[in-house]
């Protein structure tokens, strides 16, 4: 038996943070990283809730990747000011940050039910919607994906003035997480009809207003749009999961810091070559793996038209490619330019491992062997 469920309430587009005014709250905590409080964004958050005369204090002190030594700053804060709510504000770090601080808080002093309210400034994790946080134990350089109902926001506040200000390179690299997310869910072992049609609804928008977001960062209408994909993308994931691109990608954060969605956009082109496996078998359609008809649906959603699915699949791997390179995204390793040779193949055996073990493996649609991740890891440094 399968089941579809939407816990997150979700306002959405231009004037959504007026519901700030309205929450049923008397007290939260604002969580944020730092940008939002020096680039006065936090007005926009600060003011809402005044209006609605709201009491709030704000915990700014969220840094990329949700390193464990910062939440654990967030639960002292949490735990002396016991606020009925979090007012989760940022990108995925600040909003995965902030669901690892309620949740381990209440572990250690459970004074009743506290809420979250999500509301992301970048288009990209959907971490507004999902039941997923990504942890980053910095001293043993691995990221842990938690994964519990639990984690999941009560609310999600989709306002895309908040994500003007996001920089061409953020928009390129959360952007192709938003992709990733869309075509990882889609050919899951966990793909359902809902997350399906959530998925597909994401990567045409990608087609379409991914690189306009990239190019005009003021075009509003493609920034709402993203702003949305993003949250349909994280709906589909929740739903059916991901793949060893975010399994391998995970690595790449930890050891290398290499940015979330950009670790995505490089990995992509290869794990979809590695699990269709078209190079395999030439001559019959028929012997092609299932993974395969669904690359293909993706490809005539972007617009790829082909004369047979083999062909089809090869066009999505030249559009994720001809993406990278419209928007920056270096195809390669090696290409980043601060990662020395020696370090990273020194790295490749560990990062394979906790590759294999990573959350996101089980529902990948092919299942890959240690080798496998290895000789995906040796390609990406230079092919
Ligand atoms: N929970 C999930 O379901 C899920 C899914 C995918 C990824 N993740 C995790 O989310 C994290 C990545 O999140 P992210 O890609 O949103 O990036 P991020 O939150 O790490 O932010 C990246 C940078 O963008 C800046 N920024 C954020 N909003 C901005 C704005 N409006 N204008 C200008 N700059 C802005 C931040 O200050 C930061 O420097 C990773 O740790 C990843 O593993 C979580
Ligand atoms: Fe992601």
């Amino acid at each position: 038996m399968d089941s579809f469920g939407i816990k997150t309430q979700i306002y959405f587009g231009e004037g959504a943070l007026s519901r700030l005014k309205e929450i049923p709250y008397r007290k939260v905590l604002v969580i944020t990283d730092p940008f939002v409080v020096e680039s006065k964004m936090i007005d926009l958050i600060t003011e809402p809730l005044r209006e609605g005369g709201i009491q709030y204090e704000i915990f700014h002190d969220v840094v990329p990747d949700a390193p464990v030594d910062k939440i654990s700053n967030g639960v002292k804060k949490f735990l002396e000011y016991q606020p009925e709510a979090i007012v989760a504000v940022g990108g995925g770090s600040a909003i995965d940050s902030s669901k690892a601080i309620r949740e381990f808080s209440l572990k250690i002093n459970n004074y009743g039910p506290v809420g979250l309210i999500a509301i992301p400034t970048t288009s990209g994790t959907g971490s507004e919607v999902t039941s997923f946080a990504v942890v980053n134990d910095t001293e043993a350089k691995v990221k842990y994906p938690l994964v519990s109902e639990g984690l999941t926001a009560d609310e999600a506040i989709l306002d895309a003035e908040l994500v003007k200000s996001v920089p061409p390179s953020i928009t390129a690299d959360t952007g192709m997480d938003v992709f990733t997310h869309a075509l990882e869910s889609y050919v899951s072992t966990d793909h359902n009809e809902f997350s399906s049609a959530l998925s597909e609804k994401a990567i045409e928008i990608c087609g379409v207003f991914l690189l306009r977001a990239y190019l005009d960062g003021n075009d509003m209408h493609a920034r709402q749009k993203m702003h949305v994909a993003s949250c349909l993308a994280g709906l589909a994931f929740n739903s059916a999961s991901l793949g060893i691109t975010h399994s391998m990608a995970h690595q790449l954060g930890a050891l290398f810091h290499i940015p979330h969605g950009r670790a995505n956009a490089m990995l992509l082109p290869h794990i979809v070559e590695f699990n269709a496996n078209i190079n395999k078998h030439s001559r019959s359609q028929k012997e092609y793996l299932p993974a395969v008809k669904r690359y293909a649906n993706i490809a005539h959603i972007l617009g790829l038209s082909n004369y047979n699915e083999v062909m089809s699949v090869r066009s999505l791997v030249n559009w994720i490619q001809f993406m990278q390179k419209e928007m920056n995204i270096p195809l390669t390793i090696q290409e980043i330019g601060t990662i020395t040779p020696d370090a990273y193949f020194a790295a490749v055996d560990k990062m394979a491992d906790a590759a294999l073990a990573d959350a996101c493996t089980a529902t990948n649609p092919r299942v890959p062997s240690k080798e496998d991740i290895i000789k995906i890891y040796t390609k990406l440094w230079s092919f």
